[in-house]
């Protein structure tokens, strides 16, 4: 249903379940992160004015989800760590060919961030069907609600 050629081995959250604050924390970045992407695309393509408008709305709504983690984060009294290497996320980067029109590069980019959408909500997912935790779980829950009609479109 979100395209992906293979889905997350179960076990990943018996893996990582281990280590909620670490979830969190690589979760935060995630949720920056497509903040992040969001304003690069509104700097790198001003002429496209309705992806301006939707880069602002995903703006606003990522780094919401950023916060909803951060609080979730300082309601364990943790504080947030380091950001780490994502070995998949580097992979699907090097996927997409460097150059092409910027047009190409815009689709390139969009696909990307689909692609890491998609795996997102897919873990989503696995995190509130999996996890011990039933308040993280229902969390998760109410995460893949929001995003997965927006990845299906999508693909
Ligand atoms: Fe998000």
């Amino acid at each position: 249903m979100l395209g992906l050629q293979l889905p997350t081995d179960p076990r990943w959250v018996n893996i990582v379940e281990k280590n909620i604050e670490e979830i969190l924390t690589d979760h935060a970045y995630c949720e920056q992160k497509a903040a992040s992407t969001a304003i690069s695309l509104i700097v790198s393509f001003p002429e496209y004015t309705e992806l301006v408008q939707e880069m602002v709305a995903l703006v606003k709504e990522e780094i919401s989800h950023f916060k909803m983690v951060h609080d979730k984060i300082l309601e364990r009294g943790w504080v947030m760590g380091r950001d780490r290497k994502d070995e998949y996320v580097i992979q699907v980067t090097q996927f997409f060919p460097k150059g092409g029109s910027r047009t190409i590069q815009l689709v390139h980019r969009l696909l990307y961030a689909a692609l890491i959408e998609a795996r997102s909500c897919e873990r989503f997912r696995l995190l509130s069907e999996e996890l011990e935790d039933k308040s993280l779980a229902n969390f998760y829950r109410s995460l893949m609600v929001r995003v997965k009609p927006i990845i299906t479109q999508c693909f």
